[in-house]
């Protein structure tokens, strides 16, 4: 990872928003961009104006940096990200998590649209991720020498910040939204997968795959950050056998969901600017 690509974003970010105190960060996946049109926006940044990061090559995904404030505290937004299957190597994956540790932001929520691969699970369900499995065929960290990205063997054993998952199930609960947890799966894609890769991450024990997230929460991890993640299911296995999948569908079916993960991340971040000084460091 070129680190020096990374402080040039950050100092772009800096500059456009110079009082930036961001206490958590957001990350919108497909078809969810705008999920908290319920902030205030203080101020937004073209991704085109951040060197380094480009524009999200997907449908779905605005391109957008938002400084907002919910509750008088400032978070940034993140609308749309760019992936692995894109080929642009890591650094645009990594920037919206370095400008984030670097503006002061320790706790990072990552969203995604994500593929069902529970029997029960519906299109519109919302599923908070308890633990992912990599299957991108790389990672991140291969070749890091940045201090920054923490020791050289990261570890692991909750990635997803049991705490702040328990809160934003308890959110969930007091807006009687429907949630269940599980296990995320990244595939690098940018295919979706055959009937037998679906048998093959059903037996590992993944609940949901997608072809993100999994990156940006190796990297928050390692770096210190809290993490929480939440996928939106857009499709699942049993529909995935009569009918093609299109990546149409997915950012369609992101769209139903809105509601609800607008509703839930409201409430959480409300919560959490009540209490910020007591639940971050
Ligand atoms: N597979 C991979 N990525 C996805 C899917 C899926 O079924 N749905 C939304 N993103």
């Amino acid at each position: 990872m070129n680190v020096s690509i990374l402080k040039r974003a950050y100092q772009s970010v800096q500059s456009a928003f110079p009082n930036a105190k961001p206490y958590c960060t957001v990350i919108l996946g497909s078809g969810l961009g705008n999920v908290l049109n319920t902030c205030k926006t203080v101020k937004s940044l073209d991704y085109s104006k951040i060197p380094g990061l480009g524009n999200p090559g997907v449908a779905g995904h605005s391109g957008q940096l938002l400084l907002c404030k919910i509750s008088g505290k400032h978070i940034l937004v993140f609308q749309g990200r760019r992936h692995f299957y894109e080929n642009v190597g890591w650094e645009p994956i990594a920037i919206p998590v370095y400008i984030s540790l670097k503006l002061g932001s320790s706790l990072m929520i990552l969203t995604n649209a994500a593929g069902g691969l529970k029997k029960k699970m519906r299109p519109g369900d919302l599923m908070i991720i308890d633990d992912h499995i990599n299957i991108l065929g790389s990672n991140p960290l291969i070749g890091n020498t940045d201090k920054i990205w923490g020791p050289k063997f990261a570890d692991q054993t909750h990635v997803y910040d049991p705490t702040f998952r328990k809160k934003l199930s308890k959110a969930a609960n007091r807006k009687q939204i429907p949630i269940t947890s599980g296990i995320y799966a990244a595939t690098s894609g940018p295919t979706y997968e055959t009937p037998a890769e679906i048998k093959a991450l059903c037996a590992m024990g993944a609940d949901a795959v997608g072809m993100s997230t999994v990156p940006e929460a190796i990297l928050a991890n390692a770096a210190g950050m809290k993490v929480i993640g939440i996928s939106c299911i857009t499709n699942t296995v049993s529909r995935r056998n009569d009918k093609k999948l299109t990546h149409e569908d997915v950012v369609n079916s992101a769209a139903m969901v809105q509601p609800a993960i607008r509703a839930l991340l409201t409430e959480f971040l409300k919560d959490m600017a009540a209490n910020v000084s007591d639940s971050l460091k």
